[in-house]
């Protein structure tokens, strides 16, 4: 039977780990996949989430079954934290929430209700997006349309045609928006943006799908909800999908939410009861630990106060790393122009180079970069700043 199957083309991001891995360059540097890593080029494990597995260790009483839901605990916390404490939604009953596995599991299993419900089974997403997004969606059954976002040119977003597209765009039809820290560009969607396009989704009758998955790392956790915040508070249903892996480091653990929006309260709770038996029918119930973790930390008030400190300096930590590769490919002469790097948000940024020379990164100097030039910011350090530099000012020339 297996016979019938055809090779598939290999993951965009997963592969470059994979050879990452087996490289044995002493310089290489994998600016790759979007995980933060210290100045040793080290993912630590964040000191919040050790004291809270250790807590768990010492006061876990039960590994039996937490339902298709998962914990009541975490997905309270993670609505208040993505929502605002006091957000209408929720004071209105109006969201339910499921602890899902990733944002991944998050993203696939809203993708999932959606097609189930929207008449025209299509949703749109930004030009260019996470190479992800597209497999997750059009496995969930969704067609798959862009809007434009990224002017690689000029380095900015194309606001106007963005809008112009999605004004074209058929009442129920899902647009999906990052809500911040946008990947793989870096290049976010000012306050006045969100609004605009709050009053253009509410007038063509469409359905925001956010996928908020690197809260905490653009500027900071309210600043970064802006949109997604405005967007609930503005349309009556929506859609949020959030990732636990980057704001907790908790990657391995697949620790994500769903949020799900609705007009009244009841139309909610149906609409919920859906989920719940799609999860069920799906993968049944969400893994635990990454969940618990979260929530351990979330309602303890001094292990959220060194959480927070300690993303707050992987976000400072990222900046710095932008500021300081502009200064030093500035001061090196590498011919092009970087400036947008400084001010973008969030792990990624386009280098604005060719893919041979990308190529030639990873085959001479073993570095690297997603082939359309898209880098991680939180890969990079103050030593390996300099080689990333000269490499550069060989390849692209100065
Ligand atoms: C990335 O974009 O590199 C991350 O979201 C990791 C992944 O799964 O692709």
């Amino acid at each position: 039977m297996y016979e019938k199957l055809q090779p598939v083309a290999e993951d965009p991001i997963l592969a470059l780990m994979a050879r990452y891995r087996c490289d044995t360059h002493p310089n290489k540097l994998d600016l790759g996949i979007g995980v933060y890593k210290d100045e040793q080029g080290k993912t630590p494990i964040m000191q919040a989430v050790s004291s809270a597995e250790r807590l768990l260790l010492a006061h876990e009483t039960s590994k039996s079954y937490i339902g298709p839901a998962g914990s009541e605990g975490f997905n309270r916390l993670m609505a208040q934290l993505v929502f605002g404490g006091d957000h209408t939604v929720i004071r209105e009953q109006r969201v339910v929430s499921a602890q899902t596995p990733g944002g991944c599991g998050a993203l696939r299993i809203g993708a999932e209700l959606l097609a189930s419900c929207s008449p025209t089974g299509r949703i749109w997403v930004s030009d260019p997006t996470w190479a992800n997004h597209r497999p997750l969606l059009a496995g969930a059954g969704l067609e798959i349309r862009e809007y434009p976002y990224y002017d690689a040119e000029q380095r900015t977003i194309r606001f106007s045609e963005m809008i112009d597209t999605l004004n074209r765009a058929e009442a129920g039809d899902i647009v999906l928006l990052h809500g911040c820290c946008h990947n793989p560009t870096g290049a976010d969607l000012e306050p006045a943006q969100w609004r605009a396009l709050a009053e253009l989704i509410e007038r063509r009758g469409l359905m925001p799908f956010v996928d908020i998955a690197y809260q905490g790392l653009g500027e900071g956790l309210d600043e970064d909800a802006y949109g997604v915040r405005y967007l609930a508070d503005y349309l009556p249903e929506m859609m949020v999908a959030t990732s636990c892996s980057k704001n907790f480091g908790l990657y391995r653990e697949r620790t994500g939410a769903l949020f799900l929006i609705g007009r009244t309260a009841s139309q909610t709770e149906r609409a919920g009861g859906q989920l719940f038996s799609r999860i069920r029918s799906h993968y049944s119930m969400p893994p635990a630990h990454g969940g618990a973790v979260v929530e351990t930390i979330l309602d303890d008030p001094r292990l959220n106060a060194l959480w927070m400190s300690e993303l707050n300096a992987m976000r400072e930590r990222i900046r710095y790393l932008r500021h300081q590769l502009v200064d030093r490919l500035e001061h090196a002469g590498v011919a092009g122009d970087f400036r947008h790097i400084r001010h973008q948000r969030g792990m990624f940024s386009f280098l604005g180079i060719a893919r041979e020379q990308v190529v030639a990164l990873r085959k001479q100097y073993s570095i690297y970069l997603v082939d359309s030039g898209r880098f991680n910011l939180a890969g990079l350090s103050n030593r390996s700043v300099d080689y990333f530099v000269d490499a550069l000012a060989q390849t692209v020339g100065t």
